[in-house]
């Protein structure tokens, strides 16, 4: 598998990793890992199941038995399908808690690792090219303000029919790049060699056509 290409963008929430990295995998034809997902499912069993948050080793015990798909866009977890519950404000931040916890990260490498299939795959998340796919061809990340990130997440959030107050969701967003960037274990940040990208100013479209244009430069 170590031949197989593998583009990784990471960067801080909302920066539009998921519809930049789904768009690329489009079209170039490759798989695509949404490795936040894989955090906010374990996230959502442990609020479900009313796991103590605090307890590490029932978090990982959770996240090591996921039984997870994804189908044609859907995630389903249980044979259910949860792919609008897991976008919820409450799941993220519960995910972003659990995933400080190194037995929860290592529960969900393997699973990860398993999405690298031919023809490539195109990973999105938090460490996707400083950790889990550290030799990969290209790794981009995506940053943008907190202002425009905060828009960007509150148009989504109630077009999916949650409310949502812009002033609690920059609290939120803020409060989430902290625990993100601070945490010891795999912390957000530009993997080495990663090309960092900028899109408070940009259409995702845009920002699309920069990551395939360093992608078709790679080797030249
Ligand atoms: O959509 P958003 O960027 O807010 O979050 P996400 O990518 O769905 O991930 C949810 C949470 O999982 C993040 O806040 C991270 O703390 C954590 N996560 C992580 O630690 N490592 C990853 N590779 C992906 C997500
Ligand atoms: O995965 P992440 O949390 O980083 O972001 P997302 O779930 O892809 O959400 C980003 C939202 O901002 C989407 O609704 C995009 O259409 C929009 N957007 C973007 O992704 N990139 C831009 N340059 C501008 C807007």
């Amino acid at each position: 598998t170590s031949q197989i290409p593998v583009i990784t963008i990471d960067g801080p929430t909302a920066s539009g990793k998921g519809t930049v990295a789904h768009r690329v995998a489009d079209k170039l034809g490759f798989h695509y890992l949404d490795s936040g997902a894989l955090y906010r499912l374990t996230a959502l069993s442990a609020l479900r199941r009313q796991t103590d948050l605090a307890d590490e080793h029932a978090l990982a015990k959770l996240a090591e038995h996921l039984h997870c798909s994804f189908e044609g866009g859907n995630i389903i977890l249980s044979h259910e399908n949860v792919t609008d519950a897991i976008r919820a404000e409450e799941v993220g931040n519960t995910a972003s808690k659990i995933a400080t916890f190194p037995a929860v990260r290592h529960a969900l490498t393997g699973l990860q690792l398993g999405f690298r299939k031919a023809p490539g795959l195109v990973a999105d998340g938090r460490d996707m090219g400083s950790v889990i796919f550290p030799h990969a061809p290209l790794k981009v990340f995506l940053t943008a303000s907190v202002k425009a990130r905060a828009e960007r997440r509150y148009k989504q959030l109630i077009d999916k029919g949650f409310s949502a107050n812009m002033q609690d969701l920059l609290v939120d967003l803020q409060a989430r790049d902290d625990r993100d960037t601070q945490r010891t274990i795999a912390p957000l940040a530009p993997a080495d060699g990663a090309q960092v990208l900028d899109t408070s100013e940009m259409t995702a479209d845009e920002a699309v056509d920069q990551v395939l244009a360093w992608y078709a430069g790679i080797g030249k």
